[in-house]
């Protein structure tokens, strides 16, 4: 697991707390750690889309549970950051049928466009390119994720696109 050293806001309002709450709602009290990959999610998004030490462990105590236990969660799936990310994360799928059809040809042309690696924000923060695995739209390569959304059957030019409109405030990142 990468740590990352860069300090977090750590803010649990009581809207964060609220629905922390919620989620907890539907587990058996001595069993708060299955609400984990939920409340997980909720954090992240009320922290700028990453979870720092600190955040996980106040993750670990809210659901009482070792902070190790949130550690291996957070480091074993890509959707949980580490450290700070572009606002825009584009996340392509690098499995069989994308690579089939085309997606490394359409993260080279994206990261050039961006003027990035893999891996690597923007200078403005901006933007990020990383390959993620299969994301169960297969019928619909290449294909990538953009927040909660997926977008599908891409070429160069919907790629174009998706940065403008990311560029223009018009791409909507969450569905609730
Ligand atoms: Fe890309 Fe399944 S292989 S979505």
């Amino acid at each position: 697991m990468k740590i990352s050293h860069i300090k977090q806001e750590i803010n649990f309002t009581p809207a964060l707390m609220e629905r922390i709450k919620e989620l907890l709602s539907h587990y058996p009290e001595d069993k708060k750690k299955s609400a984990l990959l939920p409340v997980l999610h909720d954090v992240q998004d009320a922290h700028d889309n990453w979870l720092s030490i600190e955040l996980m462990d106040k993750v670990a105590e809210i659901l009482e549970i070792k902070p190790i236990e949130v550690y291996e969660v957070v480091s074993f799936y890509t959707m949980f950051n580490q450290r700070p990310i572009g606002k825009y994360m584009f996340e392509f799928c690098q499995t069989s049928p994308c690579c089939l059809r085309g997606v490394e040809n359409l993260m080279d042309y994206t990261c050039e466009k961006l003027g990035v690696k893999v891996g690597e924000p923007t200078p403005d923060g901006m933007f990020e390119v990383r390959g993620v695995e299969c994301l169960g739209a297969c019928g619909y390569a290449p294909m990538m994720q953009l927040g909660d959304f997926f977008h599908e059957n891409l070429t160069p030019e919907k790629v174009d696109q998706l940065i403008d409109d990311c560029k223009n405030n018009k791409v909507t990142l969450h569905d609730k």
